[in-house]
């Protein structure tokens, strides 16, 4: 059985896909992995679209270079109107949002498919192409799909991690 910390290290940002398309109900388990997300106060204010129609994805394309040949995209936004807001005026929507992003890549790897967390494109963009209203903030694109063959973690990226000792300190 492959422990939490296996699944985390081996998990890599794919950005070359088989054709071998996603069945609904990996995708659906997917999506339950983001149903249990942690969000603050539980307000769970993110939204998903799963984008996988020819013209959903040439869309994306419209507006990013970091879809590849993924054959699914998600789209996740924050909902800033439902979003828990601190004292200090801090919205919390798009940190859960991301937390709700990091469950669908572990869980998408869990079940063999790759994925690549997408910040590579103009907010405005999306939300002209896709008729967002106001309140819904993109957060990232996750195109998903299974690796191609020949498919490895990029060098220079992947390999290159900040020491613990850089990282963390101990008080
Ligand atoms: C917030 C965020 C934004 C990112 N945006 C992009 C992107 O636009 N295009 C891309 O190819 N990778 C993007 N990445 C992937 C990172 O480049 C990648 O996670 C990092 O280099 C470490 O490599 P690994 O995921 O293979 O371990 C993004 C990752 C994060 C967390």
């Amino acid at each position: 059985m492959t422990t939490f910390l296996e699944l985390a290290q081996s998990r890599y940002s794919v950005r070359k896909y088989s054709d071998k398309p996603v069945e609904k109900e990996k995708l659906e388990q997917i999506l339950k992995a983001a149903q249990a997300a942690p969000t603050a106060c539980n307000y769970q204010p993110w939204r998903v679209s799963v984008l996988q129609s020819p013209e959903a994805i040439a869309k994306v394309r419209g507006v990013t270079r970091y879809a590849f040949n993924a054959p699914v995209v998600l789209l996740i936004c924050a909902n800033m109107d439902e979003s828990w807001v601190g004292p200090d005026g801090h919205y919390a929507a798009p940190t859960d949002a991301a937390i709700v992003i990091t469950h669908m890549m572990m869980e998408a790897w869990d079940l063999g498919i790759g994925s690549c967390w997408v910040r590579g494109f103009n907010k405005n963009d999306i939300s002209r192409a896709f008729g967002l209203p106001d309140n819904l903030e993109p957060v990232a694109f996750l195109p998903l799909g299974y690796p191609a063959e020949g498919s490895h973690p990029a060098k220079g990226w992947h390999d290159k991690r900040k020491s613990l000792e850089e990282t963390v300190e101990w008080l």
